[in-house]
C-alpha cells in the first residue's frame, strides 16, 4: 500500500496488517480523497461511538470556528442522518473543533480519536475546516443512529497554497444558486481558489455602476451559434449577469467555506462585449456585436485610446470592491494584434512610449504588456496584485504579476526562471472542458481534446528543468473549465466529476504518495458521496477497463478485462450486445479470429458502457515487428505491436491505437513466421493538419526469405496535402504481384517538408500510422 501509514510506537502499538484491515472493516475510513499525508491507527483504543449524544463543541468566542462546526453538524446530517447539537466551550468528551498555533501550515490539522472524544486541531479554522472535510469523507453513507469511529491519529496539510478553479460564465450563465454549487463543490474538494471568468466577447457578466451600459448592452448576445462555429445559429437571444450583491454574497459563501474568489476581467482581447456596449474603446470605433461564435475575436481594446485606461480603472475600482481577494485576474490571453498594426491612435501610442520591437518581442506586444501593466500599477496602488495567462511573457512581464500556464507549461517554466510566481493549468492536463473519453459519440458535446481521470491524476506540477530555487515559485495548480459547449450546470457538474477528485490529490497530497489505483479503489466510495450531494458525475471510471496485447509467441490478441471495483464483466464475440446471459469473463482472452468484441460490466441490473473494438486479422496480425527506425517517443504507446495487433485507430490520433514517426521514416520488419504467398500492403494514416500531422508521402514495400536480404516489389509516391485538404483518415493500398515471402519490409515517409501555405511552413510533419495489414 502507498499510503503513509505509519506506526506510532508511543502511544499505540502497531497493529497487524489483519488487525488493520479489520479497524477498517467498519463503516469509516479515513482513506479519503484527498488522501492525508498520515493516518494511524490507534490500537488498543476503543473507538468513538457517534451517536445522537455526540456534541460538537467550538472555542467560545470564535465566530469562524463555530460556522465550521455548523458545516459539521450539518455534513454528518447529510451523510448518516444523524444531527449533532453544536455548543461553545471544548470538553473531553464528543468532538472537540480547536484551532492551535503549533501546528505549522495554516491550512494543516490533526485530528485524534479515542474512545472518549474526537479532537480536530487546526493551524487556523481553515485547518480545521480541512480536518472537518476528512471526518466528513470518512462516514459511509446511510442512515445510521451509532458509529463506530476507530481510534486514530490523522496529520495532514496541503502540498500547494494555491489550489484552484476555474468557471466561465460568459460563453453560458450560471446563476447565483448554480455558483454557490460550485463554491460547495470545490470545498469538498478541498479547493481554496475560485476563479470567476466574468467578461469575454460572448457576454459581460458582473455589474460595474460607473459603467452601466457593460450590463444593458453587454450581457445578453442576440443568439447563439450551434456547434463548432457551423454557420448556423439558435436565434434566442441569450444572457445574464451578477449584481454587485449577488456578487458579494457569492464572495462570503465561498469565505465562509475558506475559498477566496479570483475574478478575472479578460484584457485587452476577449472584450467585444464590452466594445459591444462602449464601441469608442475599440480601435475601428464599432459598431460591435456580443460576439454569437466561438474563438478568438479580432475586436479588442484600443490601447492607443485614454479612455481605454479610463475604461480599466473603473472597471477594475469597483472590482477590487467587490472582491477582497489579493489577487485580481486581468487575462491577457489571445489577444490578436491585427488592428492595432493599423491603428493610428495605437501606433501613436507605440510612438509616444517609444516602444521599438527587439528580436524578442514585437512593437504591439510591448503594446500589450504596456496595457497590463497600466493595470498592475492601478491594482498595486490598491494594495492588489495580479495574475495574468501566460501570454502575458509576450512583451514582457509586468514587474509583480503571476504567471498562469495554460498553453502547457513553457509560459510557467519561462515565469519562474525570471523569477515569478506561477500557477500552473496546463491544458493538457487541466482543461475540464476536453473530453474525458474516447467514446466521443456517446458523450455530450464537447470542445474536443481526451482528458481521462488518469491523465489529470499523474499530472506532476513541478518541472524537473527548474532548479529547486525556482521551484519555489510555482504556487499552486488550477484545473480551468470553459463553457462553449457546457449550457447547463448539470453539465458543468459531469465535466468537473470525478476529474476535480484526481485534481484535489495534485494539489493536496505529496507526489510520493500519490498513487493511481490506489486512488481509483478509494474513489468507488468516495463517489457515493457525489450521489448523496445528487451530482452528475461521469461514469466512465466504471466502465470496463480492456487491454489488448499481441501476444507474438501465441499469434494471439489477449484481451485482459477489468473494473474499478470488481464487477462482473459480460462479453460477446459476435457483435450483440453483451447481457448477463453472455459470457462471464473469468480469464484473459485469447483471440485469433476476426470478430467484433464487446464488454459490459453489470452492476445491480445497471450496464456500464459497452466497450466495442473491431479486430481484424490479416497474415501480419500478431507477428514478431521490429523497427529499423525511431518511433517518436511522445506517441509511442506500445511501440511496434501497435501496426500489427489487429486493432484500428478513429479519428483522434491520440488514442493509443495510432503511433508517430517523426523527422524519420517508419521502416519495419514483419516476420510472417512462415513462408506466405502475399500481394497487397494496407496501411492508413490519421491526418489533423493544425497539430502538423499530414498524410505519408511515399511507402515502399520489399520482400525477403531470410530477413537480410530484401528485394523491392512495389513503390509509391503520395501528393503534397493542399490547404483544402480535409482532416481524418487516409487509405493506402499497394498492390503487386503474388509473391512468396517470410519477411516483408515496409517504408513508409512522413512530410519531411511542411508546405508553403501552413503556419508550420518547412518543419517537418509528424506520420501516425494504426495498423499494417499484409494479405
Ligand atoms: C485560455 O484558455 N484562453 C486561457
Ligand atoms: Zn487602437
Amino acid at each position: 500500500m502507498k499510503f503513509n501509514l505509519l506506526f506510532s510506537g508511543l502511544f499505540a502499538s502497531v497493529l497487524t496488517l489483519t488487525s488493520f484491515n479489520e479497524a477498517f472493516a467498519t463503516n469509516v475510513d479515513y482513506r479519503v480523497i484527498p488522501m492525508p499525508q498520515k493516518i494511524e491507527v490507534v490500537e488498543n483504543q476503543k473507538p468513538f461511538t457517534l451517536n445522537k449524544k455526540s456534541v460538537i463543541r467550538y472555542t467560545k468566542g470564535n465566530d469562524k470556528l463555530k460556522k465550521d462546526a455548523e458545516f459539521l453538524s450539518s455534513y454528518i446530517k447529510e451523510v448518516i442522518g444523524l444531527k449533532l447539537s453544536v455548543k461553545a466551550g471544548n470538553a473531553s468528551t464528543g468532538i472537540n473543533l480547536i484551532v492551535d498555533n503549533k501546528i505549522d501550515n495554516k491550512e494543516g490539522y490533526i485530528i485524534d480519536v479515542n474512545s472518549s472524544s474526537i479532537t480536530i486541531k487546526g493551524g487556523s479554522e481553515a485547518g480545521v475546516f480541512y480536518g472537518i472535510q476528512t471526518l466528513r469523507k470518512s462516514l459511509t453513507p446511510g442512515i445510521s443512529k451509532s458509529v463506530e469511529m476507530p481510534a486514530a491519529h490523522i496529520e495532514d496539510y496541503p502540498r500547494f497554497a494555491y489550489r484552484g478553479a476555474h468557471l466561465d460564465v460568459s460563453r453560458h450563465f450560471f446563476p447565483a444558486d448554480s455558483v454557490k454549487k460550485f463554491i460547495d463543490m470545490l470545498a469538498l474538494h478541498n479547493v481554496n481558489r475560485f476563479h470567476w471568468h466574468l467578461s469575454d466577447d460572448q457576454g459581460w457578466r458582473i455589474e460595474i455602476k460607473s459603467r452601466p451600459e457593460l450590463i444593458t448592452k453587454g450581457s445578453e448576445r442576440k443568439e447563439t451559434v450551434i456547434g463548432h462555429n457551423s454557420g448556423k445559429y439558435d436565434g434566442k437571444p441569450y444572457g445574464g449577469f451578477y449584481t454587485q450583491e449577488q456578487a458579494k454574497d457569492i464572495v462570503k459563501y465561498a469565505a465562509e467555506r475558506n475559498i477566496t474568489v479570483i475574478p478575472e476581467i479578460d484584457m485587452p482581447g476577449h472584450m467585444q462585449a464590452a466594445l459591444a456596449a462602449y464601441p469608442e474603446l475599440g480601435c475601428t470605433g464599432g459598431p460591435y456585436d456580443i460576439w454569437t461564435i466561438w474563438g478568438v475575436s479580432d475586436n479588442v481594446l484600443c490601447a492607443g485610446n485614454d479612455a481605454t485606461l479610463k475604461f480599466i480603472d473603473d472597471v477594475l475600482g469597483e472590482i477590487v470592491q467587490m472582491f477582497p481577494s489579493e489577487y485580481i485576474h486581468v487575462g491577457g490571453d489571445e489577444c490578436p494584434k491585427d488592428q492595432w498594426k493599423v491603428c493610428p491612435k495605437c501606433q501613436a501610442r507605440i510612438k509616444q512610449l517609444g516602444i521599438v520591437s527587439d528580436e524578442k518581442h514585437t512593437a504591439e506586444e510591448k503594446l500589450q504588456s504596456y496595457i497590463i501593466s497600466h493595470a498592475e500599477k492601478f491594482l498595486n496602488s490598491k494594495g492588489r496584485q495580479i495574475i495574468g495567462w501566460d501570454e502575458i511573457l509576450e512583451g514582457g512581464l509586468a514587474p509583480n504579476a503571476t504567471v498562469m500556464s495554460w498553453r502547457g507549461e513553457g509560459g510557467g517554466i519561462e515565469a519562474a526562471k525570471q523569477g515569478h510566481d506561477v500557477i500552473m493549468s496546463p491544458n493538457t492536463y487541466l482543461y475540464f472542458d476536453y473530453y474525458q473519453t474516447k467514446d466521443k459519440e456517446n458523450e455530450p458535446y464537447a470542445i474536443g481534446g481526451y482528458l481521462p481521470v488518469e491523465t489529470v491524476y499523474n499530472y506532476e506540477p513541478m518541472p524537473k528543468s527548474l532548479t529547486k530555487e525556482e521551484q519555489k515559485f510555482i504556487k499552486g495548480v488550477q484545473a480551468n473549465l470553459w463553457t462553449e459547449y457546457i449550457p447547463t450546470y448539470s453539465q458543468v457538474e459531469y465535466m468537473e466529476l470525478p476529474r476535480l477528485a484526481a485534481l484535489s490529490e495534485v494539489q493536496w497530497s505529496n507526489p510520493e504518495n500519490k498513487d493511481y489505483k490506489d486512488f481509483l479503489s478509494r474513489l468507488v466510495r468516495y463517489i457515493e458521496l457525489y450521489k448523496v450531494k445528487g451530482y452528475n458525475y461521469a461514469t466512465h471510471i466504471f466502465d470496463v477497463f480492456a487491454d489488448f496485447t499481441p501476444n507474438t509467441d501465441s499469434g494471439k490478441l489477449d484481451i485482459t478485462l477489468s473494473t474499478i471495483d470488481d464487477s462482473p464483466i459480460y462479453y460477446t464475440l459476435d457483435g450483440t450486445d453483451p447481457t448477463e446471459k453472455s459470457n462471464l469473463y473469468q480469464s484473459v482472452l485469447n483471440i485469433d479470429k476476426d470478430c467484433t468484441f464487446k464488454a459490459v460490466s453489470i452492476r445491480k441490473g445497471v450496464k456500464s458502457r459497452t466497450v466495442t473494438e473491431n479486430i481484424g486479422m490479416s497474415k501480419a496480425s500478431m507477428k514478431p515487428i521490429t523497427m529499423r527506425q525511431p518511433i517518436n517517443k511522445q506517441y509511442e504507446y506500445k511501440g511496434a505491436v501497435t501496426l500489427v495487433d489487429g486493432l484500428k485507430g478513429n479519428g483522434n490520433y491520440k488514442t493509443g491505437r495510432w503511433i508517430a514517426f517523426y523527422k524519420n521514416d517508419l521502416e519495419a520488419i514483419i516476420d510472417l513466421t512462415k513462408e506466405e504467398e502475399i500481394s497487397k500492403v494496407d496501411f492508413t494514416t490519421c491526418v489533423e493538419k493544425g497539430d502538423w500531422v499530414f498524410d505519408a508521402r511515399s511507402a515502399e514495400i520489399l520482400l525477403s526469405d531470410d530477413g537480410n536480404v530484401f528485394k523491392t516489389v512495389a513503390e509509391e509516391n503520395y501528393p503534397e496535402m493542399n490547404e483544402s485538404d480535409r482532416n481524418g483518415l487516409y487509405n493506402h493500398t499497394i498492390s503487386f504481384p503474388a509473391e512468396k515471402a517470410k519477411f516483408v519490409k515496409i517504408k513508409i515517409a512522413p512530410e519531411h517538408k511542411i508546405p508553403e501555405w501552413h503556419g508550420g511552413k518547412g518543419n517537418n510533419g509528424f506520420l501516425f500510422i494504426d495498423e499494417i495489414e499484409i494479405n
